[in-house]
């Protein structure tokens, strides 16, 4: 335990909250948990990737003091990153892209990063290759730089692999069937779905991801819903560790938001609107006696001129019907999980690390945990 007088803003992370929702539910259903990462201090779940990566950078030297820290993120990681920054002293650069919602950019701001807005789109109708080849251009010619690199460093999921995962298991005290959440770099799923596998083999590991993203295989097309989806399978995610996985469509997933802040008091961000969806369909399917925990990334605040704002609905095309718990069971109700109408199948693009010219200082650092991941295999097995 730290003294309050030696804590500083980042010992905060973590330790987010567990609670039931019943009111979205069905007797026929499993008992579904939220797990919140929104009271992070940062906001949102990337918190706890942001600072293990910058702790293991500075114990290894690889960001001293009077650094610049480079990242390519769509809002949260940024954010997170700006904080740890703002509170120890680096100078931070995020690169944004025009999906970013305009609350995010003013917190980055907040914190006083640099924002470089991404507008070139890549092949796959998204920002992030754009994004992440030019903030390894920019940590090339920036001296004293150290780029974090969510999408290809594995100390994203080992964050989530050395604590989250005992978190959540302990709230659960033990007994988990199943828990869902959100996928983009992999960070998450992949952490919990290595830690799960190892502590709690019963337990399901479902993903939930958006229509025309292809981390689980499948044809690339544009979507809407900041924060979810890649054009590729991410290297923190192990395919075969991941059960079942949900494609949700955007309107779907913006009709959940709207309907769990209406129907249980949580106001939560544009994921998690398609991570409940996922956890409701599997809470049906398990049925009574089974737990199923949804991990929700972040809170709903920030998405109050996007997900919750009818003028951005219409902006996009989106009219949703009136929002109530048996709309969202309806929608629930009509997701199939891919891996079982098709196998789970990685979408590898050949030459990738070379063409977005991925550091060598992320090479570097996952061989670190590459080895730390071998040796307790071995010690389990010895
Ligand atoms: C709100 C939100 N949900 C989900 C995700 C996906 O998490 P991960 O990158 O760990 O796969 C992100 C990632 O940025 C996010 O910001």
């Amino acid at each position: 335990m730290i003294r309050a007088a030696e804590a500083t803003v980042l010992d905060a992370i973590g330790a987010t909250p567990l609670f039931g929702v019943r009111r979205i539910t069905g007797p026929g259903d499993a008992e579904l948990l939220l797990k919140w990462e929104r009271t992070n201090p940062g906001g949102s779940v990337k918190d706890r990737p942001a600072r293990h990566i910058v702790d293991v950078a500075e114990r290894l030297g690889r960001l001293r003091p009077g650094g610049t820290i480079i990242e390519s993120s769509s809002g949260n990681f940024g954010i997170s990153l700006a904080m740890i920054g703002a509170a120890r002293g680096y100078r931070v650069i995020i690169l944004i892209d025009p999906k970013t919602t305009p609350a995010n950019r003013r917190v980055l701001e907040a914190f006083g990063a640099d924002i470089i807005t991404v507008t070139e789109q890549d092949d796959t109708g998204s920002y992030h290759k754009t994004r992440i080849a030019l903030a390894n251009d920019l940590a090339r010619r920036i001296p004293g730089s150290f780029r974090p690199d969510q999408c290809f460093s594995l100390l994203n999921s080992h964050a989530h692999y050395l604590r989250t995962g005992a978190e959540l298991l302990a709230g659960c005290e033990g007994r988990l069937d199943a828990l869902v959440g959100a996928v983009s770099t992999g960070g998450q799923l992949g952490g919990l779905s290595r830690y799960l596998r190892r502590h709690s083999p019963v337990t399901r590991i479902v993903g939930a991801d958006a229509t025309g993203s292809t981390v689980f295989g499948g044809t690339s097309r544009a979507y809407l819903v900041p924060g979810v989806g890649l054009g590729w399978t991410p290297a923190n995610l192990d395919l075969d560790l991941i059960d079942a996985a949900y494609q949700v469509s955007s309107a779907d997933t913006f009709y959940a938001c709207r309907a769990l802040a209406r129907s249980e008091g949580v106001l939560a961000g544009a994921s998690s609107g398609a991570v409940l969806l996922a956890g409701l369909r599997e809470a049906e399917r398990l049925g009574p006696g089974a737990r199923v925990v949804c991990l929700l990334a972040d809170g709903g605040d920030r998405y109050l001129d996007t997900v919750y704002d009818d003028g951005w609905l219409a902006a996009h095309d989106i009219v949703l019907d009136e929002v109530n718990v048996a709309g969202l069971r309806r929608r629930a109700g009509r997701l199939h999980p891919i891996g079982e109408e098709r196998p789970l199948t990685p979408t590898v693009v050949a030459g990738l690390e070379q063409r977005l010219r991925v550091p060598s200082s992320t090479h570097q650092l996952n061989d670190l945990v590459q080895r730390d991941w071998a040796a307790e295999t071995l010690a389990e097995t010895s």
